[in-house]
């Protein structure tokens, strides 16, 4: 009965790492993007928006262009060729030509580089950042995840034109007007299911992108999870065989 009690402990203690993985990460109030890494397409696809609709603006200075072609399986002459538009080479990082001062200038804020925003906000995040551009009463844009954001809607002719419904709501005795949801006035390019697809795919390559050895990693992870319960049942096998002695 001792023994099966330690036992537990162990298969307790195994799980442990796991259960902190689960935990971590969420975010209140966040859509969950279903951004999957493991899915090849996917990132591909979202390896593609992200080199025509974002590196006008940001960087991805942590990663290099080779590396991306073979993690992705894209090939090097299809990244020269389709992905690349600048006179960069293939072992070049992605740095972009803009310059800090002149993004400050045009946008009141310098876009940040990329590389780490998928480990420092999480994929949710993005992706909730992605579908939530709306022109407020001014004609200008704005965002439900990122207020007052100075990054234009970049998607805007795929995604169409949504305005906010507002509903009005009590803090502390105060009432303000507070966006509830949003509404598409003018349809884009894309459909809404075909437009949150594309977002996922973006997610899940900004997700890569934070941490590229993920990809590995997670493969890697199942085999070392069965090497340690191969060898706690080894070690519980040799308490055993010990204590009967001492019994
Ligand atoms: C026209 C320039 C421009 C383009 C193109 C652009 N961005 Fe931005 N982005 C900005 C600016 C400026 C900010 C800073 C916003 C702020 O903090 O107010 C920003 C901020 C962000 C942030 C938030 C960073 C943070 O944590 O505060 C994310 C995420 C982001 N951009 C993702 C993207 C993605 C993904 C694309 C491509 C689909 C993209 N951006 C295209 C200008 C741009």
């Amino acid at each position: 009965m001792k023994n099966y009690k330690n036992l537990l402990a162990l298969v307790a203690l195994l799980a442990l790492p796991a259960a902190g993985a689960l935990a971590a990460g969420g975010g209140a109030d966040l859509k969950p993007s279903g951004a999957n890494i493991n899915d090849l397409g996917s990132l591909q696809r979202g390896a593609q928006l992200f080199m025509n609709y974002c590196m006008g603006c940001h960087s991805a200075e942590y990663m290099r262009y080779n590396r991306l072609a073979e993690d992705l399986e894209l090939g090097e002459d299809m990244v020269m060729k389709n992905l690349i538009f600048t006179d960069q080479k293939i072992g070049d990082p992605m740095t972009i030509a803009m310059s800090q001062e002149n993004a400050e200038q045009w946008f009141g804020k310098a876009p940040p580089d990329l590389s780490l925003i998928g480990r420092s906000r999480g994929a949710d995040w993005v992706y909730n950042y992605m579908l939530g551009f709306y022109r407020d009463a001014n004609g200008g844009w704005n965002n439900t995840v990122l207020e007052n954001a100075s990054m234009p809607h970049v998607f805007w002719q795929l995604q169409g034109i949504q305005e906010p419904v507002y509903k009005t709501v009590e803090e502390n005795g105060v009432e303000r007007q507070v966006v509830d949801h949003l509404e598409l006035v003018e349809p884009g390019s894309l459909s809404p299911e075909a437009y949150d697809d594309s977002m996922r795919d973006l997610a899940a390559f900004i997700d890569y992108l934070g941490e590229p050895a993920q990809l590995k990693r997670k493969k890697i992870g199942v085999w070392v999870m069965l090497y340690m319960a191969f060898f706690a049942f080894l070690a519980y096998l040799l308490k055993v065989e010990y204590w009967r002695d001492v019994h």
